[in-house]
């Protein structure tokens, strides 16, 4: 028995001397570490992802164990597994060779390292050793914000083209006694709801195959806490999303070593990619954090990388507006746009949002079953046009924005008449609808440049116009693209890329307009579509109570100047001040009559856009904590904190307390310890006093985060906003 420890022992040890001189690579951020090594094989492996190891940490002394070497499974944790190994859990990449062939081997060849703007740039070069197929794996860290993201490319020298069958972004490999997982479900008016359910044995997979509206359903993003349920200031927590305004897939597979397996891509499914000889086929960004903290610090760094580094004019300021869907709906004409043009100025807003129902001529676009694809303004309704609406709201004092939904075609309009070929539609089928529309084919490249003329012919005409709300109402239907004939494979993948091209375009042409990202609420949100867009819509459910969870659950990844929020009349039993409390700490605007408002309500909107604007540097901060949850209570209290500590706010909701509930102190986040801060409750009522005992007191920031304020009341459905300054 000796001798056979003795013996393994050393062949151990000759691995790792054997090991030595294989390459290791190391991604790391200020905290976080993923570490890869080329083992005796010539393939790249998975030794380490978690913590960052102390410096003096020998890399290639890791090795991510797999438990006893089973004989089914006698490797794992290549970092792009294909087809074909003899690793027989899912893949990333699965080739079907021009010649047939199902099977390929990757094998490392090179890599390069090099800094980019905030962060360091690694690529590793894998080659299969039979096939002319080139697999490039990207990696980017951003060291401040611990953030990594990761992409694929792939591509190939074969006479005939290849069938990409999948194609994952990344691949990663965690071990934990026990994996528990939260996904962001849901459907219309109820996006973002948060479930968490341990993982087990097999694979759980979150998809979408809606195409446009793709996060209809569920939403690209997912939260894992290894060991214990996810907590918002402990535990090691991985956070991870898909850049893809399309299709998306992330499966996790608990192995039998008990190793989760987490593939994150493009959903392949109906997608078998033909990837011609020379084209690059370049999957979309993986990106995640790993915090030992919990939840809380993790979205805190999606939140400021966010910032930093992916969001579209992400360090600049945003504009406050009112809207007039909710209000009017399709029910207005010049004289009623001008009014609240007028109303907007009051209250103190920088723009007036012109919603749906401002075109078509055959085909009015009076409700929404006609008169999508044909953007010409309705003369019968807006006589004198987009540019006389554009010159009267700047000469009241507020900017003008308008909505489109461009990528849709109603079959009632001129477009479908002149340009059947131009849509998703099954030959010989009768076409299915949804909300009365078609989706245009984005796949073909006069699609493209009739969508990208629709933000040209109206920038053209109306130079004045700075912002768009960009909608999308329908997931793909219909799935048959004429463009693209005998490459029907392509089609989810293709559309998308049509898509980014027709931004690309007017970035490039418009860099100063800013947009809202809209698909029948928020349908469709992620951080390659937000590398366009400065924002986007959370919900069209604007019912503060549950405005609250939808919220909650964006806040995990997205920066509060991204989020959307429009006080509305959706749940009137909520008092004014309350529904505008809950918009006040994300992108605020209004959409609602302010005449049938009564006096004081009015005026404390007025005076809540004035705080907004004097406080919008600590409400756009990134540093939010999460103090109380509404999912674990009936209150919900959240804490935004500026990066220099010396300036934060709280935003406080009782929600539905029960009778007579045990209302204990909520401590706080974040703060300097050594620090005194002056407490003041904002935006009251007119006429209103504070009835919070700290109320213009001083606390030192040690003691408001070991002893707490009594912040959260008895009261159904009330609301407070309170600031706190350093002395
Ligand atoms: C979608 C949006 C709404 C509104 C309507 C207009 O539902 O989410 O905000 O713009 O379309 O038709």
């Amino acid at each position: 028995m000796k001798k056979l420890i003795l013996l393994s022992s050393l062949l151990v040890i000759t691995n790792f001397i054997k090991a030595e001189i294989k390459p290791c690579i190391s991604i790391n951020t200020d905290n976080v570490q993923l570490v890869l090594k080329v083992k005796e094989d010539g393939r790249l492996y998975q030794t380490y992802l978690g913590e960052k190891l102390n410096d003096k940490v020998n890399l290639n002394n890791l090795y991510m164990p797999r438990g006893t070497v089973s004989s089914v499974c006698t490797n794992g944790n290549e970092i792009y597994p294909v087809m074909g190994t003899e690793d027989y859990f899912d893949p990333a990449l699965e080739v079907r060779h021009s010649d047939g062939n199902p099977t390929s081997f990757l094998k490392y060849d090179s890599h390069t390292e090099k800094s980019i703007e905030g962060g360091k740039e690694t690529i590793i070069f894998l080659k299969d050793y039979l096939y002319p197929v080139n697999v490039n794996i990207h990696y980017v860290a951003y060291p401040e914000e611990d953030i990594i993201k990761q992409w694929t490319e792939i591509f190939h020298d074969e006479s005939e083209p290849i069938l990409l069958n999948r194609y994952a972004s990344s691949m990663l490999y965690l071990e934990s006694d026990d994996y528990y997982l939260t996904e962001f479900s849901g459907n219309w008016a109820k996006e973002m709801h948060m479930s968490e359910s341990p993982l087990t044995y097999g694979k759980k997979v979150i998809d979408s195959k809606l195409g446009t509206r793709t996060a209809m359903l569920t939403q690209p993003f997912f939260e894992l806490s290894l060991g214990n349920p996810i907590q918002e200031n402990s535990g090691e927590t991985i956070l991870g999303t898909l850049g893809w305004t399309g299709n998306f897939s992330f499966t996790f597979e608990v192995d039998n070593n008990n190793q989760l397996r987490i593939i994150s891509g493009i959903n392949p499914s109906a997608s078998a990619y033909l990837l011609e000889k020379g084209e690059k086929f370049v999957t979309p960004e993986f990106i995640f954090t790993f915090s030992p903290e919990g939840v809380g610090q993790a979205s805190r760094n999606f939140q400021k990388w966010a910032l930093k580094h992916s969001l579209y004019k992400g360090e600049e300021d945003r504009l406050t507006l009112l809207n007039n869907w909710e209000n009017t709906f399709f029910d207005f004409d010049e004289e009623k746009l001008t009014e609240l043009f007028g109303e907007a100025k009051d209250l103190g807003v920088d723009m007036f949002l012109l919603d749906d129902g401002w075109f078509g001529n055959q085909y009015p676009r009076s409700g929404d079953n006609a008169g999508l694809g044909d953007w010409e303004v309705t003369n019968s309704k807006l006589p004198n046009g987009i540019p006389y609406l554009v010159k009267k709201a700047k000469d009241t004092g507020v900017e003008f924005g308008i909505w489109i939904e461009p990528e849709m075609v109603n079959p009632k309009s001129e477009l479908a008449e002149q340009h059947p070929e131009w849509i998703f539609k099954i030959p010989d089928r009768e076409p299915y609808y949804f909300r009365n529309q078609l989706v245009l084919d984005l796949t073909n490249p006069e699609v493209q440049d009739f969508v990208f003329g629709i933000v040209d012919t109206l920038m053209t005409n109306n130079p004045g116009l700075n912002y768009f709300k960009w909608d999308c109402n329908s997931p793909i239907t219909n799935i048959y693209s004429q463009y693209l004939k005998d490459r029907q494979g392509n089609l989810y993948v293709d559309y998308v890329r049509g898509l980014y091209n027709v931004l690309d375009r007017i970035k490039e042409k418009y860099p100063d307009l800013e947009m809202m990202l809209c698909s029948g609420g928020g349908g469709r949100c992620d951080f390659e579509a937000l590398k366009y867009f400065t924002e986007f819509w959370c919900s069209d459910n604007t019912d503060p109570i549950e405005r609250l969870y939808i919220q909650w659950g964006f806040s995990q990844f997205m920066p509060s100047k991204s989020m959307c929020a429009h006080v509305t009349n959706w749940n009137k039993d909520a008092s004014v001040k309350f529904r505008v409390d809950v918009a006040f700490p994300c992108k605020l605007g209004f959409d609602i009559d302010l005449k049938g408002m009564d006096k004081e309500d009015r005026q404390y909107c007025t005076n809540l856009v004035k705080e907004y604007n004097r406080l919008k540097p600590v409400i756009y901060s990134p540093d939010l904590y999460r103090l109380v949850s509404p999912y674990e209570t009936k209150h919900c209290v959240l804490e935004r904190v500026s990066e220099t500590k010396d300036h934060a706010i709280l935003a406080i909701y009782d929600m539905h307390p029960d009778f007579n509930e045990q209302l204990l102190p909520t401590r706080l986040q974040g703060l300097d310890p050594d620090a005194e801060y002056k407490i003041e409750e904002i935006c009251l009522m007119p006429g209103e006093k504070s009835n919070f005992t700290f109320d213009g007191r001083v606390f030192s920031g040690d003691y408001l985060m070991k002893v707490g304020l009594n912040l959260i009341g008895g009261k159904d459905m009330d609301s407070h906003i309170v600031e706190l300054t350093k002395i």
